[in-house]
């Protein structure tokens, strides 16, 4: 019986997750939304601070503590997208022992998967490089960072009509700096993925590479 792990990997609002969700839908997979778990880990530990203390220091033996009875559960609330859980995720996600901690939870996940649907999607900053690294297909989604701002301003504007264009844009250039250039596991374009430049694509093109590229190589 053949078993399908994928790994896509990328930078934020590049189109990853959309691709991830549409290749579950067609391909009959799970699909695990790993900057989900880093979010809920952001919004947890937030909400157990009083608002005075959300400062520049991390205070690591609260999140360890948080991390002590960590699951998957939950990961479904709207409030995760927010980009306050988003940028904060991209900071506690620099340290060894939050990675240490969600990478035993995804890949216990991975397993259950294989074991229970024959295969998975995860998407994520380090899915090829250190999650999935014998996945089947991996795969790396990127845009250039106007285009992927222009997005997320559009999504995020329909519901608030305050936020402003250049503070995404500063919030995506401060998060692209910060998931590439740290230490442990980060964002990189590994010589065994392949590229899609989503710039010039819509979802469902973006899709139709993808599976043209599983298709050629199954
Ligand atoms: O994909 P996202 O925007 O929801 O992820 C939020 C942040 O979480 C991202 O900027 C960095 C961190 N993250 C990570 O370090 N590793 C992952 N596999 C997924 C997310």
């Amino acid at each position: 019986e053949y078993r399908m792990k994928i790994a896509i990997d990328g930078t934020a609002a590049s189109g990853k997750g959309t691709l991830s969700e549409n290749l579950s839908q067609e391909l009959k997979l799970p699909r695990l939304d790993t900057g989900l778990l880093y979010r809920k880990l952001a919004f947890v530990y937030i909400k157990s601070l009083k608002l005075t203390s959300i400062k520049n220091i991390i205070d690591n033996s609260i999140l360890k503590s948080i991390l002590n009875d960590f699951d998957l559960n939950d990961l479904e609330s709207e409030a995760l997208k927010l980009d306050l859980y988003g940028n904060f995720a991209s900071r506690i996600g620099k340290l060894d022992f939050v990675r240490k901690k969600l990478k035993i939870i995804q890949i216990e996940y991975v397993e259950n998967m294989i074991k229970k649907k024959g295969g998975c999607i995860l998407d994520g900053r380090d899915i090829g490089t250190e999650i999935l690294p014998n996945a089947d297909f991996k795969f790396y989604i990127d845009a250039p960072i106007k285009t992927r701002a222009k997005r997320r301003f559009k999504q995020l504007y329909s519901t608030n009509k305050s936020i402003e264009f250049k503070n995404i844009l500063l919030d995506l250039k401060k998060r692209d700096i910060n998931d590439k250039s740290r230490k442990n596991s980060p964002l990189i374009l590994s010589k065994d993925s392949i590229l899609i430049d989503t710039e010039l694509l819509n979802p469902q093109q973006v899709l139709r590479k993808a599976l043209y590229y599983i298709k050629k190589n199954k």
